[in-house]
């Protein structure tokens, strides 16, 4: 407690349920012209729209242009992986648009022998081929962040580098628990950095045009573009069961897998992983990273027009609670870690549970519970929920949560 509050005196980041301002979230329920919300077909037709609106408006900004695969090579269809308990394949999809060309790279794990198999989907901070020590997955040739300790210099990768993530991907549990497994770089889509002339986004510009106009899509935005192009090939491999596809993502990737599940309701669930700040957290609480912090470090990830809002949360016209209701009726988990208090564990918590009245529109419970669970606890009914002990990760603590989550959806009740 005393270097958390040394932290906050040194930085001005509240980290002190006591200074927590006094907030109103603004209506989930209620349409903008004061519409009472009390059905699933009236949240689907006239409040889910109005509010995914104001989310490429005033937050991620909206993809302005349909950009469809141009090719998708086949790298490998079915390498032996795992001591041939599972099969590996790499696709490469391509975007083209008069002279610009873009390569996103798809690495797929599958049980062996299986057919119609459910999937988790997600970004990846590094490259593929950090995700596993696996030889034969193809290294990335996109922008990756300089890193020396891992070989990544003149921002490109090399061999040092390869299943530096491991520990976050337990690949083989997943594979034995009959999931299959998908990861794109996230630089393939657009590089982490502020610069709006790499990655996917001058695909959308017009001619003497920069940068994405000040309600277009910032870099999560991309990001999360690049998931459903992801989904779009999924639904193409006849192996995959593309009704059962889970998006997560960890930290500034879980911010785009929920932003990615918002807008394609193909995806069948939901993970977010201590996604915090501009993720799951609300954004009103202004505890750890707020809305100016994050746009002042990270300015490229949102829209312009979330600049607005810095130190004046209470004028955005969502919270995040809200972002969260758009995944309903699917399925969602959400978590945090005790020690990841940049990310708000009790703001991504309420958040949860503010989202629940969109689930029960539909008849089922949100989270079940009205308190923060103690530490290693998952409660789970439509939302699901845990806060683990120790830092800001994704852990096989995590992962077993979210497959034993995922039998629990999928399993028809008998
Ligand atoms: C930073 C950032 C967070 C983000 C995190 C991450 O800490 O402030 O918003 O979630 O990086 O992506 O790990």
């Amino acid at each position: 407690l005393i270097s958390v509050n040394l932290m906050a005196q040194q930085t001005g980041v509240n980290y002190d349920e006591k200074e927590v301002p006094n907030y109103k979230l603004p209506e989930l329920l209620v349409s903008k012209n004061g519409r009472k919300i009390k059905n699933a077909k009236r949240w689907e037709k006239i409040r889910r729209p109005e509010l995914l609106k104001l989310f490429e408006q005033e937050v991620y900004g909206k993809i302005p242009v349909d950009i469809e695969i141009d090719d998708v090579i086949i790298h490998e269809a079915a390498g032996e992986a795992f001591n041939g308990t599972a099969i590996r394949r790499q696709v490469e999809l391509v975007f083209r648009k008069d002279d610009l060309a873009l390569s996103a790279n798809l690495l797929i794990y599958l049980p062996k022998d299986s057919d119609n198999v459910p999937v988790f989907v997600g970004l990846n901070f590094n490259g593929n081929h950090t995700v596993s020590d696996d030889p034969d997955i193809r290294l990335a040739d996109s922008w990756v962040r300089d890193n020396p300790s891992l070989g990544i210099v003149h921002n490109q990768v090399t061999e040092q580098s390869r299943g530096v993530a491991s520990d976050r991907w337990p690949i083989e549990e997943i594979l034995e628990a009959g999931y299959g497994i998908a990861t794109i770089y996230c630089g393939d889509i657009d590089p982490d950095r502020d610069n709006f002339q790499d990655g996917i986004h001058p695909f959308s510009y017009q001619l003497g045009q920069f940068r994405p106009g000040y309600d277009e899509w910032g870099t999560i935005s991309a990001w999360a573009w690049g998931l459903t192009k992801a989904m779009d090939y999924l639904s193409t491999d006849a192996d995959v069961d593309s009704s059962r596809v889970i998006v997560f993502g960890h930290s500034r990737l879980g911010k785009a897998a929920l932003w990615a599940a918002a807008l394609d309701q193909r995806f069948a669930m939901c993970i977010s992983n201590n996604s915090g700040c501009m993720g799951a957290a609300l954004s009103r609480r202004q505890f750890g990273e707020t809305v100016g912090s994050i746009t002042k470090a990270f300015p490229h990830w949102f829209c312009e027009n979330l600049n607005k809002y810095a130190s004046r949360e209470e004028n955005l016209p969502v919270d995040q609670h809200m972002l969260l209701a758009l995944v309903a009726p699917r399925p969602l988990y959400v978590t945090s870690a005790t020690e990841d208090l940049w990310a708000d564990p009790k703001g991504e918590f309420l958040s949860a549970i503010e989202a629940g009245a969109v689930y029960q529109l539909y008849g089922t419970e949100g989270l079940p519970v009205n308190e923060m669970p103690a530490p290693d606890s998952p409660v789970a009914g439509s939302v699901g929920y845990h806060i683990r002990t120790g830092k800001h990760d994704i852990t096989s603590y995590d992962w077993k949560q979210f497959i034993d989550f995922a039998n629990q959806q999928f399993t028809p009740e008998q």
